[in-house]
């Protein structure tokens, strides 16, 4: 097996499994890159493509931004509310590719009354893998909270009295609805992005530039 070593011909694409990696096929094909392998077949995690110089890394959504921030990856492709998270530190975002769009929302059991428990000025317990956009969105609104971090299976926590509210991404709405959940306020509208280290535009622009091209064009179709 090579070892994995990144140089100023190559370059390195971060990817999370399942719907961005999906979605990104696309507008890599439409900048001439095939994938060679499949992330969900396959165990590896640096995935070949047709050109010898363009890897791919298989990383967790939310470390997205990490890879491509320290440089590991040169560029990647992350959700708005993962980079909300992050902060974007260290990172160039040249385009929204209107990829896995859904959006971020309040939502609390049917039965509580989220109006009158914000208007009482009570603390509102909040269960979220989204603090930093939940502090944020609370604090506009001059609601007290108290954040509990989760890391999934968010829509569990108003069931078992774990909080009185979640925040998190919805897009059909179906899983609010299987849980016995109902939306009371959408923050903001989310969608991938397309981020960049921003050392490797400078050193690698020649390479970059044609690819960050031919994925805006494809996601503007
Ligand atoms: P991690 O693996 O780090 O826990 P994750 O499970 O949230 O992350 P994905 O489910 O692949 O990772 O989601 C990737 C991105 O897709 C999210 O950051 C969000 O921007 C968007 N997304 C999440 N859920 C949906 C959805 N139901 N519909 C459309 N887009 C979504
Ligand atoms: C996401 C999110 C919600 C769901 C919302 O989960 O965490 O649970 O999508 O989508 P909906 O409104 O269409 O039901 P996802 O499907 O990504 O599962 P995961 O968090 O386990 O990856």
């Amino acid at each position: 097996m090579s070892t994995f070593q990144a140089d100023s011909q190559q370059l390195i694409l971060a990817l999370s499994k399942g719907r961005i990696f999906e979605d990104t096929l696309p507008l890599l094909e439409a900048a001439g890159i095939t994938v060679t392998e499949n992330p969900e077949t396959s165990r590896k995690l640096i995935l070949p493509t047709n050109d010898p110089d363009v890897r791919v890394l298989i990383v967790r959504a939310t470390d997205v931004p990490t890879y491509v921030q320290h440089g590991a990856a040169d560029f990647g492709v992350a959700g708005k509310d993962v980079l909300l998270e992050h902060g974007g530190e260290g990172l160039y975002q040249p385009i929204d590719l209107h990829i896995a769009e859904c959006r971020m929302s309040v939502a609390v059991r049917n039965g509580f009354d989220y109006d009158t428990a914000v208007r009482q000025g009570a603390r509102l317990r909040v269960a979220t893998k989204f603090v930093e956009t939940a502090r944020a969105h609370f604090a506009k609104k001059g609601v007290h909270v108290d954040l509990i971090k989760l890391y999934g299976s968010m829509e569990l926590a108003p069931l078992v009295g774990l909080s009185d509210a979640i925040v998190d991404v919805v897009s059909t709405g179906g899983t609010l609805r299987a849980n016995d959940l109902k939306e009371v306020e959408a923050i903001m509208d989310i969608s991938s992005r397309l981020i960049v280290n921003q050392a490797a535009l400078k050193m690698k622009r020649e390479r970059l530039q044609p690819i960050i091209e031919a994925f805006e064009r494809a996601s503007k179709k």
